[in-house]
C-alpha cells in the first residue's frame, strides 16, 4: 500500500530506503565473498553438488535478511507515529461574539465549538483531536490545538504544510460550510501540555505558579498554557514576582507572554529566560482584555519556574494630552512597568510665550529587539521628524519656540520600561545660566568645557579649546592632562597621546612603557621587568621554565599563558588552572536596569560582606572567598580611640545583605569571628601592607545571594585602563553619612607611575591607584575593606583589590588607592590555605 495522502493535497514524495538497510545489504555482501576465501581448499574437493547447496543456503538467506529489513523498515521508521500539537486561531466571519462564549462550559461555547471543530478535523489523514480553548471578539476568533498522529518521516512535511497558510486557508475553505471560517494562522508545537484559563477578578490580585512551584521544579518538554482574561474594558497588568528558568541559550526553556489568546509571533510581548534579580522590572500590559503566558521546555534542565500575579485595570482612555506652565514630568503609561502595546501618545508641551521649551529625558528604555537604534520602525518617540528608540543615557531635546511636540508609538509586539522626562522652559540668550551649553542643548558644569573629558555626549564642550600648559594637545585638537602621555591608553581618541612615544618598529613595547626588542618577546625572560613581554605568548599553552610572572601548574611546570586560571579552557596538563572555579558568578543573569543611578541590586555582589561592631553599625567592608574566609584591610582592625579593633570578637560579618535597614531579610546570614589576621608588615602610617583575612565562626551557605569572589594568581594581569567595580555602603559623598543601600561604581584602573606623580609618590608595589581622574567617581569613608573586582574571561568576576586610602574622595586627579591583591596573595594563601 503506497497510496499515501499528504494533507491538503501535497504531492507524494517516497521517502529514500533507509540508510540502515543499505548497510546491511552491504555487510551481508562482504560475509559472502569473506567465506570461500578462508575454506576454499576445502570447498574444491568436495565438488558441485555442495556448491550448489551453498549458494542456496546463501540466497535464503539474503532473502530472509530483506525482509526483516523491510520489516523493521516497515514498523520501525515508516510506522513510528509521532505525536504533533499545533495551535492556532481561526476568524469566524458573520458570526457575532455573545458572552457566554467566555465560558467553556455553556451550551453557547459547546455548540460553536463542534461547528468550528468539525471544520478542523477533517483536515488531514494524520488528524487526531482538536481541541476549542477559547473564543474572543472580532467577529468571533476560536483559538484551537490540533493533535495529529503523524509517521515520523512525514513529519517534515506536515510541518510544512502547516506553516503553510495559504493552503491550509484554501482547504478549510473547500469544506466550508457554516460558520464561514477564515484561516487567520498556525502555530507548530510539541509534546506535553498543560493548560490553565483565568479570569481576572474585581479588585483582586490572582496568582498562578508554574506546576509544582516552589517545592519541585518544572516539568521537561512542557508547552503550558496560561490564558489570562479580564472584564470588557479593561486591560490585564501581570507581574512575574519570582522567575528562575534555564540559562539563556538558542533552544533553553522559556516564558513568552502575548497581547493576545494566541501564541502569535507579531503578539508576542516578552521572552524570558535565565534569572531576575527581584528587584527586576518583571510587569507586563495588555492592550485589551485578554493575554497568554506560555512555558515551553526542552528535554533537559529542569529549574524553579515562576510566580506571577495579575489583575485588572480600566483602559486608559487618552494617552499624553497638553500640557503647559514653565516645568512639568510626563512619562509613558504605566511607567516603570513595560508599556502596553499598540500605543500611539501626543504630549503637546507649551510654556510661556517669551521662554523656549525643552525636554530632558532622565530614563529611556525603548528597546525592540532585532531593531537597530538608526531606524526606530518599531517603538519609538518622535519630536519634530527625529525618531528616538533604544536604550539611552539621559538626554536632551530643546525647541526653539516655546512649543514642542513629543510623540511615543509603540507597536503590538514586544514593550520596554518606556521613558520618565520632564520639560523645562528656557531663556534662549542664555539657555544654561551659570553654565556651559551643548550642541545637545544639555547644560554642564563650566569647569567641565576644555578639561579633556566629553562630558557633552557630541563632544561639543572639548571642541574649539586652547590647551593650557599643564595639558597636551592632540591631533583631534582636545586639550588632555600632559601626565596622560605616553601612559599607554590611548585618551585622545585619535591615539596621538601615544604616538612619539612607540617604540622602534622592531621593538616591543611593554605594558610599563619600556621598549625591548622584539626578539626578546616571549623567550621565557622577563626583559621589561614587569613580565609583559611574557605574559600573552599565545599558541604554545606548552611548559616553560618558571618565571615570577609565569603561572605554576600545581605539578610544578609552568604555563606560558596569561591569566589561565578559572577561564574555562585547560592549560595545565594536570588541570589544576581550573580547580577551584566555584567562584565570581552572580547567581541572577538578568539585573535590574532602572534601580537608582548607583544603587546595587540584592544579588547583584554576592561576595561583598558588611563588617559591625557591636553598638557602632557598619564600618569596613570586606570580601567573602569561600565559606569561611573573608578578605578585608588591616586598617579596620587597628588599635583606635581605645578600642582594639583587632578583638574578633567585636565583629560581626553580614552576608548576602543590601539595605543596612533591612538585616533580617531571609537572604541575609550573619556570622560571628572566630579570628582575624593583619597582615604583620602593615603600617599605619604608610598604609602599606593594608590587607587582612577573618575566619568566620561556622561556614556560610552558599546562595543567590552569597557566593565567593576569585582570587586572582599572583602572576594575574589586570591591565591599564582596564573598568573594574568598587562597591561599598560608605560614603556618598566627602565627609558625608554612609549610604544604607549597597552602592557600585565604575572605575579605570590607572597607570602606576602616573599615579605615583598624582599622589606625590606614596605609592608602594602593594598598592594601586583606581579612579576617574575627572572626579565625581570614587570609594570612600567605610568602603574599605571592600572589594575591587574586575571581570574577567568567561565572565568571572576577580578581586583585584581592597578598598585602603584615597586623598579626599573623588576630588579631581586624586583617584583612590587600594591594596594590590596579587602582590598580597602569596601571603593570603599561606594564611587560609586558599
Ligand atoms: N580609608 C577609608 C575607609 O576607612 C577608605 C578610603 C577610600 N578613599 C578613597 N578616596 N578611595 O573607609
Amino acid at each position: 500500500p503506497s497510496g499515501f495522502v499528504l494533507p491538503w493535497g501535497f504531492g507524494v514524495n517516497l521517502p529514500p530506503i533507509p540508510s540502515l538497510l543499505c548497510q546491511d545489504m552491504n555487510n551481508l555482501e562482504e560475509g559472502v565473498e569473506f567465506l570461500p576465501a578462508m575454506n576454499s581448499k576445502k570447498m574444491e574437493k568436495r565438488g558441485p553438488k555442495r556448491r550448489v547447496v551453498v549458494a542456496v543456503v546463501i540466497l535464503v538467506f539474503l532473502l530472509v535478511s530483506l525482509v526483516v529489513g523491510l520489516l523493521v523498515w516497515h514498523f520501525k521508521y515508516r510506522n513510528a507515529a509521532v505525536r504533533k500539537v499545533f495551535n492556532g486561531h481561526l476568524r469566524v466571519l458573520n458570526w457575532d461574539f455573545l458572552d457566554a462564549y467566555e465560558n467553556s462550559s455553556s451550551p453557547e461555547f459547546i455548540m460553536l465549538a463542534k461547528k468550528v471543530k468539525s471544520t478542523v478535523r477533517d483536515i488531514g489523514p494524520y488528524h487526531k483531536e482538536t481541541m476549542i480553548t477559547a473564543f474572543s471578539e472580532g467577529s468571533v476568533i476560536a483559538y484551537y490545538w490540533s493533535e495529529f498522529l503523524v509517521p515520523k518521516y512525514r513529519e517534515e512535511s506536515l510541518d510544512q504544510a502547516m506553516a503553510n497558510k495559504q493552503s491550509l486557508v484554501q482547504k478549510l475553505n473547500t469544506r466550508l460550510r457554516n460558520p464561514v471560517l477564515k484561516v487567520e494562522s498556525v502555530v507548530a508545537f510539541r509534546e506535553y501540555i498543560c493548560m490553565f484559563a483565568l479570569h481576572a477578578k474585581e479588585g483582586e490580585i490572582t496568582t498562578f505558579t508554574t506546576p509544582g512551584f516552589p517545592n519541585s521544579p518544572y516539568p521537561n518538554n512542557a508547552l503550558c498554557y496560561w490564558t489570562l482574561r479580564a472584564d470588557a474594558n479593561s486591560i490585564i497588568s501581570l507581574t512575574f514576582k519570582t522567575l528562575e528558568l534555564e540559562p539563556c541559550t538558542d533552544d533553553s526553556d522559556y516564558v513568552k507572554v502575548y497581547n493576545s489568546l494566541s501564541p502569535v509571533e507579531p503578539q508576542a510581548l516578552v521572552r524570558l529566560c535565565g534569572n531576575y534579580a527581584p528587584s527586576y522590572n518583571l510587569t507586563f500590559l495588555s492592550s485589551q482584555n485578554v493575554m497568554l503566558v506560555t512555558l515551553v521546555t526542552n528535554k533537559e534542565g529542569r529549574f524553579p519556574g515562576f510566580k506571577a500575579e495579575f489583575f485588572q485595570l480600566p483602559k486608559m482612555k487618552v494617552c499624553g494630552g497638553v500640557l503647559k506652565g514653565e516645568r512639568g514630568t510626563f512619562t509613558t503609561p504605566y511607567y516603570p512597568a513595560h508599556y502596553p502595546p499598540a500605543m500611539d501618545c501626543v504630549w503637546n508641551i507649551e510654556v510661556p510665550s517669551r521662554k523656549n521649551v525643552k525636554v530632558r529625558f532622565n530614563m529611556f528604555f525603548v528597546l525592540e529587539p532585532g531593531i537597530p537604534v538608526s531606524s526606530c520602525t518599531k517603538d519609538y518617540v518622535q519630536i519634530n521628524s527625529t525618531r528616538y528608540c533604544g536604550e539611552r543615557s539621559q538626554f536632551v531635546v530643546a525647541s526653539t519656540t516655546n512649543k514642542i511636540e513629543v510623540r511615543f508609538h509603540s507597536d503590538q509586539s514586544y514593550t520596554d520600561t518606556g521613558f520618565s522626562a520632564e520639560y523645562l522652559s528656557y531663556d534662549s540668550s542664555d539657555p544654561c545660566p551659570g553654565q556651559f551649553t551643548c550642541n545637545t542643548g544639555r547644560c554642564i558644569d563650566r569647569s567641565m568645557r576644555c578639561d579633556g573629558w566629553l562630558d557633552c555626549v557630541d563632544g561639543s564642550d572639548e571642541r574649539s579649546c586652547t590647551c593650557t600648559d599643564q595639558q597636551f594637545k592632540c591631533q583631534n585638537g582636545w586639550c588632555k592632562p600632559k601626565f596622560w602621555v605616553c601612559d599607554n591608553v590611548n585618551d585622545c581618541g585619535d591615539n596621538s597621546d601615544e604616538l612619539q612615544c612607540s617604540c622602534a618598529t622592531d621593538s616591543f613595547k611593554c605594558d610599563n612603557g619600556k621598549c625591548v626588542p622584539s626578539a626578546r618577546k616571549c623567550d621565557g625572560k622577563d626583559d621589561c621587568g614587569d613580565g609583559s613581554d611574557e605574559g600573552s605568548c599565545t599558541g604554545l599553552q606548552t611548559t616553560v621554565s618558571c618565571k615570577e610572572y609565569t603561572y605554576k601548574c600545581r605539578s610544578g611546570h609552568c604555563v606560558s599563558k596569561q591569566n589561565p586560571e578559572c577561564d574555562g579552557e585547560q592549560d595545565c596538563e594536570d588541570n589544576s588552572d581550573e580547580d577551584n572555579c566555584n567562584c565570581g558568578i552572580r547567581s541572577y543573569t538578568k539585573m535590574s536596569r532602572i534601580v537608582g543611578g548607583q544603587n546595587s541590586d540584592g544579588g547583584e555582589w554576592p561576595w561583598q560582606v558588611s563588617l559591625h561592631v557591636k553598638s557602632q553599625g557598619h564600618i569596613c567592608g570586606a570580601s567573602l572567598v569561600s565559606e569561611s574566609w573573608l578578605v578585608s584591610a588591616a586598617h579596620c582592625f587597628q588599635q583606635m580611640q581605645g578600642t582594639s579593633y583587632s578583638d574578633a570578637s567585636l565583629w560581626t560579618a553580614y552576608l548576602g545583605l543590601t539595605d543596612q535597614s533591612d538585616r533580617s531579610n531571609a537572604n541575609v546570614q550573619t556570622r560571628k569571628i572566630k579570628r582575624i589576621i593583619s597582615h604583620p608588615y602593615f603600617n599605619d602610617y604608610t598604609y602599606d601592607y593594608d590587607i587582612a583575612v577573618m575566619e568566620l565562626q561556622s561556614p556560610v551557605t552558599f546562595s543567590s545571594f552569597v557566593q565567593p569572589i576569585c582570587l586572582p594568581d599572583a602572576t594575574h594581569v589586570f591591565p591599564v585602563g582596564k573598568d573594574l567595580w568598587v562597591t561599598g555602603w560608605g560614603a556618598t559623598t566627602e565627609g558625608g553619612s554612609g549610604s544604607s543601600i549597597l552602592q557600585k561604581a565604575e572605575i579605570r584602573l590607572i597607570n602606576q607611575t602616573v599615579c605615583n606623580q598624582l599622589l606625590t609618590d606614596q605609592l608602594t608595589p602593594r598598592m594601586m591607584c583606581v579612579g576617574i581622574l575627572t572626579g565625581g567617581v570614587d570609594a570612600c569613608q567605610g568602603d574599605s575593606g571592600g572589594p575591587l573586582v574586575s571581570v574577567e574571561a568567561s565572565s568571572r568576576m576577580f578581586l583585584a583589590g581592597v578598598v585602603s586610602w584615597g586623598e579626599g574622595c573623588a576630588q579631581r586627579n586624586k583617584p583612590g588607592v587600594y591594596s594590590r591583591v596579587t602582590s598580597l596573595r602569596d601571603w593570603i594563601q599561606q594564611q587560609t590555605g586558599l
